[in-house]
Parts: structure tokens; C-alpha cells; sequence
């Protein structure tokens, strides 16, 4: 086979798991709104501190699954609720958040999502975050580019860090790490024009690919809520690392993500104090 037909050949497996990932993110959508309607009697349970699901996480999960299952019987999951320790560094994978913000969801705060990434051979190969409020549709192919509602997505132009909007999230479950937490959350408040925490780590990310954010960072995320959103960031120009610079896909860690100067400027600032 010739080159030219090898890259065709995986620009069409990327367009393919880009529409499974999008049929069962719908499919967990419907769920997700249909219950948001009923939010105050729906039932939570207690994971850990500060982490919970309820049967809405689950039957989002139930359902994705049985579209995995179906479109790509040979594929892995990794999923947040079902299967969180799956091992995704070979053939066709899912890493799957069937709902990232399960706190904001089952307060009625309007900030939560279902986000999915594909891979090939361990590497990032499509994405879907799906805003589920407001019915935003983040995709993304590795080499096709990042996209919003099908409108080509880049991240911001903005280098001066006094104009930059940057995104975190709080280490609300990792009480240990609060102390240097405070110390990069002061360098990044004097350096910028603000921050925003809004509790979804995926949104979070389709917002640095959409340029929103110039930049964001938290200190630990699991590979389901930043595996989606690190392609939308990198195929819309940006960089999406961990606190040391390194790009460790899926295990828990870090995540830096910005355009190249406001990650730089991040790297830098975070590593600081
Ligand atoms: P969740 O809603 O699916 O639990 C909030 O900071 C964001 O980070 C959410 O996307 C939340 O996902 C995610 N998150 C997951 N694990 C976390 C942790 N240990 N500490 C802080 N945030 C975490
Ligand atoms: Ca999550």
C-alpha cells in the first residue's frame, strides 16, 4: 500500500471513532437531561471525600457502554465509574466520562459534560466533550483539527499573561496539596486578569481550545476527565502537559494546558512558588 493510502486509511478510522464516540455521547446526553429535571430527589452516593455518583453517572456509563460494545465490540474502556483502572495503551480504546461535573450536575449548576477520547495504539486519535446544558458539541481528530458545533476552534493569541483569563480546579479531594495549591493559585491571581473555577475539568479544556481560557491547570485530574479535552487543546494550536512539562497520557496527574506562550508562562509561574 502506498503512504497517501496509509494516512487516508487512518484519517478514516479516526472519522469512524470520532462517530462512535459522538453516538454514545449523545445517547448518555439524552440520560443526563432527561434526569436533570428531577435533580433534587435523585439519590448520591458517597466514593470518597468530596466524590460522589449517583444512578445518573451510571445509567449515563450503562449506556455508552452498550454503544462501545455494539460499534467497536474488540475496543477497551476506560471508564470512571465501571472500569477505572482498564489498561488503554494498545489497539482501539475508550476513555470515557459518562459525567464530568457530577457536582455542579446534582446541584443544578449548568457546568457539566460527557466527554469520550479514542485511541489508537495508546495515542490520542479522536475526542467528543458534549456540553450538556447548553448543547455545545466539542470534537476533535488527531491531525483534523478541533471544532466546535463544526466551527474550527484555535486556541488565543494572547501572549501578555495581565490580559489572560486562566481556568483551574481545586484540589478539593487531595487536601494534602492544598498549601501549594494557595502558593501557585497567589502567583497566578497577581500575574493574570483573573481566574475561573467552574468544576468541569473537560469543559475546562474545551474552553483553553476554544480560546476562552488562555490557560488552565490542576493539580490532579484522572485520564477520563482531561483525555477528550487535551486533543481539542493540541489540535487547536495549543500544548497540554503535567506540572513537570511531560506529556504522561493516562494516569492520574497534573494537567497544564494553554496556547504555547500562556503554558510557558504557566509552566514557569506554577513551578515557582
Ligand atoms: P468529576 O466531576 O467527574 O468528579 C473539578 O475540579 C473537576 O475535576 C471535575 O472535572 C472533576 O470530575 C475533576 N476531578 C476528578 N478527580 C479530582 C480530584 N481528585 N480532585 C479535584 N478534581 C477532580
Ligand atoms: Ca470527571
Amino acid at each position: 500500500m502506498s503512504a497517501p493510502d496509509a494516512k487516508q486509511r487512518r484519517r478514516g478510522e479516526r472519522a469512524e471513532l470520532l462517530d462512535i464516540a459522538l453516538t454514545a455521547a449523545h445517547g448518555a446526553a439524552a440520560i443526563i437531561r432527561t434526569r436533570a429535571s428531577e435533580v433534587r430527589s435523585i439519590e448520591w452516593r458517597k466514593k470518597g471525600p468530596s466524590d460522589f455518583v449517583s444512578d445518573v453517572d451510571m445509567s449515563a456509563e450503562h449506556a455508552i457502554r452498550a454503544v462501545l460494545e455494539r460499534e467497536a465490540p474488540e475496543a477497551i474502556v476506560l471508564g470512571e465509574e465501571m472500569s477505572p483502572t482498564a489498561a488503554v495503551d494498545a489497539g482501539v480504546a475508550f476513555v470515557v466520562d459518562p459525567l464530568d461535573g457530577t457536582t455542579n450536575f446534582l446541584h443544578g449548576y449548568p457546568e457539566y459534560a460527557v466527554s469520550i477520547g479514542a485511541l489508537l495504539g495508546g495515542r490520542l486519535a479522536a475526542g467528543v466533550v458534549l456540553n450538556v446544558p447548553l448543547g455545545d458539541i466539542f470534537t476533535a481528530t488527531l491531525g483534523g483539527g478541533a471544532y466546535r458545533n463544526g466551527e474550527r476552534l484555535s486556541v488565543s493569541t494572547i501572549a501578555d499573561p495581565s490580559l489572560a483569563l486562566i481556568g483551574t480546579g481545586f484540589p478539593f479531594r487531595d487536601l494534602h496539596q492544598i498549601d501549594r495549591y494557595l502558593r501557585q493559585f497567589a502567583a497566578v491571581t497577581r500575574g493574570t486578569a483573573g481566574l475561573r473555577r467552574a468544576g468541569s475539568a473537560a469543559l475546562d479544556l474545551a474552553d483553553v481550545a476554544a480560546g476562552r481560557f488562555d490557560g488552565f491547570w490542576e493539580l490532579r485530574l484522572s485520564p477520563w476527565d482531561f483525555a477528550a479535552g487535551t486533543l481539542l487543546v493540541r489540535e487547536a494550536g495549543g500544548l497540554v502537559t503535567d506540572l513537570a512539562g511531560a506529556d504522561d497520557p493516562f494516569v492520574p496527574s497534573s494537567v497544564v494546558a494553554g496556547s504555547p506562550a500562556m503554558h510557558a508562562w504557566l509552566l514557569h509561574t506554577l513551578n515557582e512558588p
